[in-house]
């Protein structure tokens, strides 16, 4: 059994992550926990690969293919990352995880639900985040700070983009428990205590 903390940050681009990912981070580390600062796709090694693929890529993708790329980087993420550092009791913290295949491979692609739930069971070998928090944010704020330099994924469209926030919606009302959201549209700083605050509860 594991023995550390899963925490997962998941959110449209733009919503803030990475920013919160890496305060919490700090927050973490100066309090004296080991942490794993990691990301999905392409954490280290073969997933920097598959990540070059996934967001450069610049001929035709099938959704189908997409969505088994990312499912292969998480396979090996699990096994070869996450699972070792939470054996010896770090707090895991991934930017990006099964919950971004569903909202946007599911959600957002229109790929079956159901099937995308059994592969993500599948690449993770069951693996659950012990917490999820689902920064949430208007699409119009979250493209206008990723900016005019976007990548593939980026590069899909408004409409694209509100299927997937309304699939991170749908996701934190099915699981209540495991997934939080935080109003993103706050300072840094607001967003920030809110994060601890969730993390103290655990
Ligand atoms: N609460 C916020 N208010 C304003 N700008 C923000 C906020 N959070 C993040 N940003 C800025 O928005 C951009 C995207 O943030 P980032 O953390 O990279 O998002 P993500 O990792 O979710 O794509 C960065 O330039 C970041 O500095
Ligand atoms: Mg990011």
């Amino acid at each position: 059994m594991t023995k550390g903390l899963f925490i997962t940050f998941e959110g449209a681009d733009g919503c803030g992550k990475t920013t919160q990912i890496e305060l919490l981070d700090k927050y973490l580390r100066e309090k004296g926990q080991q942490t794993l600062l990691t990301r999905e796709p392409g954490a280290k090694g073969l997933g920097v690969k598959l990540r070059e693929i996934l967001l450069n890529y610049d001929g035709e993708v099938s959704p189908q293919c997409e969505s088994f790329l990312f499912l292969a980087d998480r396979a090996q993420h699990v096994d070869c990352i996450i699972k070792p550092a939470l054996k010896e009791g770090k707090v895991v913290l991934c930017d990006r995880h099964t919950d971004s295949t569903v909202a946007y491979q599911g959600y957002g692609r229109g790929l079956d639900l159901s099937r995308i739930n059994m592969l993500n069971d599948i690449a993770t070998s069951g693996l659950k985040p012990d917490l999820t928090i689902v920064f949430d944010i208007d699409v119009e704020t979250s493209m206008q700070r990723v900016g005019k330099e976007k990548d593939r994924m980026e590069s899909s469209g408004v409409e694209f983009f509100n299927k997937v926030r309304e699939g991170y919606l749908e996701i934190a009302e099915k699981e209540p428990n495991r997934v939080k959201v935080i109003n993103s549209s706050d300072t840094i700083e607001n967003i920030h205590k809110k994060v601890v605050e969730l993390i103290e509860k655990l």
